[in-house]
């Protein structure tokens, strides 16, 4: 099977930059196309910034990045310095980026790429809040059949929440995008916290990232010992979840994964609620399938997945 093509979208954010270094490791299973920098964990300057960071780190110059959406599309940006630090990548000390950004906007080099390339060939790897995405549909909506599957992270369900009590982070930021997304019919794949949160960066598994001994692993071991500390502290759990991986770990070895295809609709009302991933987890309602909701992960396959395709970079 040739690699699937993908565009990552990202608001890097260290566990986005991990992320984008396992597909960059893996060619027989991916070929990244570009990666579309969004707001969201730090403004947009600083994602767009990061993720060349972590093109230079992994020797990708030839990715081209593209600067996208800076804001939600009805709501002011809420950001998550408190994580992942005031840089958004804190942690590892890494040069500022040499590459500059791929000229246009994100948005159209989403709809251009779609439009270019035959239907049903390239997916779509959100990380970040889901408003480049939502603005492509919105603004090109013959691209939407176009896409193969759009593979997110986002969303909870018996998590509830991390930035609200009810509310994920991605999925808060803009729940107006996440609406469009999940509504447009594009079959999706979503990666919530249920899956998440069973992907820690326990002690043992950062020290295999640190012993690869390579400037990859050293700045990997970096960035997690940097942004565990918050949710050590928040959750009591043993490490940090690494989310953003989740994404493209499934797109290399979906069986790690499991989970129902289900009704999944965003609250954008309920000030209370606000961002809510109504999953239909039970199939109580009639409401008809969405999304393949995940809700388990073998961690320790998925870590050594990790661990063993980083050292290749
Ligand atoms: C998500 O929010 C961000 O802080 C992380 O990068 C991840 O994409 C987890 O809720
Ligand atoms: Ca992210």
């Amino acid at each position: 099977m040739p690699p699937r093509k993908i565009i990552i979208d990202t608001d890097p954010g260290q566990d986005d930059a991990v992320a984008i270094l396992l597909a960059f490791a893996s060619p027989e299973e991916i070929e990244v196309l570009g990666i579309t920098a969004v707001a969201g964990n730090v403004p947009l300057e600083l994602t767009a910034k990061n993720a060349r960071i972590v093109c230079e780190l992994a020797n990708h110059t030839h990715i081209p990045v593209y600067a996208g959406c800076d804001r939600p599309l009805k709501r002011d940006l809420v950001t998550a310095e408190h994580v992942h630090g005031k840089t958004g990548l804190d942690g590892p000390v890494l040069p500022d980026p040499e590459m500059t950004l791929a000229d246009g906007h994100a948005v159209d080099f989403i709809i251009d790429t779609l439009r270019a390339h035959e239907p049903g060939t390239v997916t779509l790897c959100p990380l970040g809040p889901l408003m480049n995405i939502a603005t492509a549909f919105q603004k090109a909506p013959d691209i939407v059949d176009r896409v193969q599957e759009i593979v997110l992270m986002g969303g909870a369900y018996f998590e509830v929440g991390n930035i609200t009590p009810t509310a994920e982070f991605n999925i808060y930021v803009d729940p107006e995008a996440a609406d469009i997304v999940f509504k447009s019919g594009a079959p999706i794949v979503v990666m919530p916290l249920d899956v998440t949160h069973d992907a820690l960066v326990t002690p043992h598994r950062n020290d295999a990232f640190r012993a690869l001994n390579s400037k990859v692993g050293h700045a990997v071991a970096e960035m997690t010992d940097f942004f565990e500390r918050f949710d050590k502290e928040k959750y009591g759990s043993e490490g940090a979840p690494l989310h953003d991986p989740c994404v493209t770990a499934y797109l290399i070895r979906p069986d790690l994964f499991s989970g129902r295809h289900v009704n999944v609709q965003i609250e954008t009302q309920s000030e209370l609620t606000m961002g809510m991933t109504v999953a239909d987890w039970w199939r109580v309602t009639d409401r008809p399938p969405n999304a393949m909701f995940m809700n388990d992960v073998d961690a320790d396959g998925f870590f050594d997945l990790l661990t063993e395709r980083l050292a290749r970079l």
